[in-house]
């Protein structure tokens, strides 16, 4: 396991989120009202980029096929079918910096 730098915390504001490309995986860091988080950005539906979806609260709504997943947790919310939850990484923040455990 690995820990590989993000960036800086105030690159994101709550309500933002930013793709990275960590140990080979797209990773998805969001600013939940101050509470970094970050999941997988691939949907598990159809393989649509979540970075291309919608943020409300902790929800995030897949662009594609509306696919509503909580970033807090990774885990499906909302849609008729029954799809894998996201991989969910553990986020640390340093100095004003945002971390990720890979
Ligand atoms: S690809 Fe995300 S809901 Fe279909």
């Amino acid at each position: 396991m690995g820990r590989i730098i993000v960036g800086k915390a105030s690159d994101i504001s709550p309500g933002k989120m930013k793709k990275v490309t960590a140990d080979g995986k797209e990773i998805l860091v969001v600013n939940v009202d101050g509470i970094y988080c970050a999941i997988d950005d691939t949907c598990t539906h159809a393989g649509a980029s979540l970075s291309e979806g919608t943020l409300d609260g902790s929800v995030l709504t897949c662009g594609w096929h509306g696919a509503k997943f909580d970033c807090k947790t990774g885990k499906l919310s909302s849609f008729p079918a029954k799809i894998k939850d996201l991989g969910l990484y553990k986020v640390v923040i340093e100095s004003e910096n945002i971390f990720l455990q890979v």
